[in-house]
Parts: C-alpha cells; sequence; structure tokens
C-alpha cells in the first residue's frame, strides 16, 4: 500500500502532501488540483517504468508542462512511502531534472538502512559504488537489470510500477478500434476491447456476471479478432423475445465506462486512480459502483463532485479516506482530511458523509482550514 506522497514542483502541487488510505476520495472546487494529484502519481509511476518522453508525448505534453509556474526551481522533487507487508516502510526520494527527465538524486530507504543512493552521477546500491555511465530516464531501477538490485528495490519498482491512472477515460477513446492491449487499458481507455480480449474467459465470465448485476438484460460479454487483427467488442442483450447485439462502437457510455472500470479492477494493477468517478455513470449505478471500489483488492483513489459518492460510504472510511483540496492563497494545492475541518466533522454527527458535504460550502472553508493550519 502506498502511504503518502510529496510532491514539490508539479505543476500546482509546490511542496504538496497528501495521506493516503485504502480507499481515497478527492473533493474541492474546480481548479484546486484534483486531476493534477492523479497526473503526478501516474508521473511517478513512470519514473519506474522509465520512457518519459512516450509519456508526455500521450498526454500531449512536453516537459515544461510538467514545473510548477508558481516556483523558480526548476526540479521536481518527491517523496513515496510505501507500507510493505514484508518490509515494513519503504521511503522512496528524489530530485527530477525536467530536461535530462531522470532522477538525478534518489534515495531508498527502509527503518535507516539506505539500499539505494544517487548522487553526482553515482550509484549506491547497498556496499557497491559505480559511475552511472549509461543513458536513462525516470529513477535509476527503470535502467538496472533485475539482478542487480536486492528485494526490497524490486518490491518498490513493482508497487510503484503498478499504480495506473484512468485519469482521461472518455466515451469516444473506449470506443476506439485496436490490434493489442498489453495488458494496458491506454491512458483514454482506447484498449479497452483488445483489454478485455486478452484477459481471457474467466475475467470475460467475471465481467458479464458483474454487468449482469446491474444491466438484467444483458446475455453475453464477447470478443474476437477481425482478419484484419482488429479486437472487437460485442455485447447481447434480450428484450423479450428479441437478441440485441452491439459492438463497442454503438454501445452505450456509461456501459462502457463501467466495463473498463469492472476490467481493470478484474485484471490487477495495486493502485487504481480515476478522475470524477461518477461521470457517465447513473445514481442507481453508483451506489454497486462504489462498493465495488471500496471492497477492490487494489488501493483505489478517485476524485469526483459528488456528494452521493460520499453518502454511500460508510462514515469511517470517509472520515479517513476523503480529502478535500484547496489552493491557498499563493496557488498551491492543499490536502485536508475533509472530516478533520471541525465544522464539517460536527454535521457526521447528524447527517451522513454525503449530506455534510452538501452543507458545506467549499468556498467558504479556505479561512477555516487557513486558521486549522496557522494552530
Ligand atoms: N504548470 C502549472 N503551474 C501551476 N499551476 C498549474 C500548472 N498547470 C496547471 N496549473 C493549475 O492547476 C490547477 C489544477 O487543475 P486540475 O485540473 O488539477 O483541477 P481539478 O481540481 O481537477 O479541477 P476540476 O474539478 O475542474 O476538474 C488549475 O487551476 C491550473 O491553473
Ligand atoms: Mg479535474
Amino acid at each position: 500500500m502506498i502511504k503518502s506522497i510529496w510532491v514539490d514542483n508539479f505543476k500546482s502541487l509546490v511542496d504538496f502532501e497528501l495521506n493516503l488510505e485504502k480507499f481515497t476520495c478527492l473533493v474541492g472546487l474546480n481548479g484546486a488540483g484534483k486531476s493534477t494529484v492523479l497526473q503526478a502519481m501516474d508521473f511517478l509511476s513512470q519514473l519506474m517504468l522509465g520512457n518519459l518522453d512516450d509519456w508526455l508525448k500521450q498526454r500531449q505534453w512536453v516537459s515544461a508542462d510538467l514545473n510548477s509556474k508558481l516556483t523558480s526551481r526548476s526540479n521536481i522533487n518527491f517523496r513515496v512511502v510505501v507500507e510493505h507487508a514484508n518490509f515494513g516502510e519503504i521511503a522512496w526520494s528524489g530530485s527530477v531534472n525536467r530536461k535530462s527527465l531522470n532522477c538525478t538524486s534518489e534515495r531508498v530507504e527502509v527503518t535507516g538502512t539506505v539500499h539505494l543512493r544517487v548522487d553526482d552521477a553515482h550509484c549506491a546500491l547497498g556496499k557497491d559504488k559505480f559511475p552511472i555511465v549509461f543513458e536513462y530516464q525516470g529513477s535509476i531501477l527503470s535502467g538496472l537489470k533485475e539482478s542487480q538490485i536486492n528485494s526490497v528495490l524490486q518490491a518498490l519498482k513493482n508497487a510503484i510500477g503498478e499504480i495506473k491512472s484512468l485519469d482521461l477515460l472518455s466515451p469516444e477513446m473506449l470506443r476506439s478500434r485496436t490490434k493489442s492491449a498489453d495488458g494496458k487499458l491506454g491512458l483514454g481507455g482506447e484498449k479497452l476491447s483488445a483489454f478485455i480480449h486478452e484477459s481471457g474467459p474467466e475475467v470475460k465470465d467475471k465481467l458479464k456476471a458483474e454487468l449482469q448485476n446491474v444491466y438484467t438484460q444483458l446475455e453475453s460479454v464477447e470478443t474476437k479478432s477481425l482478419r484484419s487483427g482488429w479486437k472487437q467488442l460485442e455485447i447481447t442483450e434480450r428484450f423479450g423475445s428479441q437478441q440485441l447485439k452491439t459492438t463497442a462502437r454503438h454501445m452505450n457510455d456509461g456501459m462502457l465506462r463501467l466495463m473498463a472500470i469492472l476490467a481493470q479492477l478484474e485484471a490487477g494493477s495495486n493502485f487504481l486512480l480515476f478522475d470524477e468517478i461518477e461521470n457517465g455513470i447513473n445514481p442507481e449505478l453508483i451506489e454497486y459502483l462504489i462498493d465495488h471500489l471500496v471492497a477492490a483488492k487494489q488501493q483505489i483513489l478517485v476524485t469526483t463532485h459528488s456528494p452521493m459518492i460520499l453518502n454511500y460510504l460508510e462514515d469511517d472510511i470517509a472520515k479517513k479516506g476523503v480529502a478535500c483540496l484547496y489552493k491557498n492563497n499563493q496557488g498551491h494545492t492543499r490536502a485536508i482530511r475533509l472530516f478533520d475541518i471541525p465544522s464539517v466533522a460536527k454535521k457526521l454527527e447528524f447527517m451522513g458523509p454525503g449530506e455534510a458535504f452538501i452543507d458545506t460550502e467549499l468556498i467558504h472553508l479556505n479561512q477555516e482550514i487557513e486558521m486549522l493550519r496557522k494552530q
């Protein structure tokens, strides 16, 4: 599990810290920085995978977009704490040079023992120290062979490399045609058809069973490989005596989104991020979706504008997991647990989390939060 992230100088995240729970939900005004947090976590994950050029290209960004315009610093700094079942807390920190797109300094530490240190173009792995003579992007862990790194570093690399942000899921992308997915949905979900095709019969059956809970007329979810190599996703529905077959191109938006989310939950990855989770999904299905996300085997982070999402959370999950993002008067994104704010916490005594959220004017919270910070 990822316990916390600290990011400095990434877009609106300046000296920004966020604690993460098994299920975390970000709320906050438009422009507070919710999507930026997802982008930052995706960026951290990409550091472990290397190849930041491709990552930037996929997002249609250039490296200059990464820095905060609110500081004059050039490097992006970060610290991530992972709680690992065998090793305890693994802390990974570093500094990314925006031009070379690699971590010019980096450190991995478990309770006082340093497992990796990168500094002055040198790398220290345990007692070994060597000059770095090869080029790489992101973390040096993306450029080292598995045989070179110990089990702590490997565990860290897996945990961070498996963060998946689906912040750009869109119905149009979900309808795209693809030939292969290699276990990835794609940033906008554009590989959905191939992703489901490659996931195998068990996952497909599970997906069908899940979807049937909410689309009672659904009979089957099929995929096939067309002669050209394109993968086609098709559902069959029954209305009375009539059968209706619909391919992804003509499927409804909500079904596609739900399918992508459920398919990703079935397929694995240890940490999934979804932006505006309620998008395109009708209220009746939201409860079902939230129950799934809270019970998922993965760690989950979502953003939402919908009080309904909060209402479906148990009080203790909402208390720990709902973080309110806001901008301080310098324009830096800040996070605070929503139900740590006294005026909001009080409401929980006689309202559900969602009602307390509706009853709260985020615009007026800033002052109260700033007062708290000063104490
Ligand atoms: N390079 C940058 N430096 C500083 N701030 C930036 C930079 N790039 C974008 N921003 C600011 O970051 C803010 C956060 O945007 P973001 O998209 O994360 O908000 P959001 O909370 O997801 O909003 P919404 O609810 O509307 O989706 C925006 O106000 C934007 O002006
Ligand atoms: Mg957003």
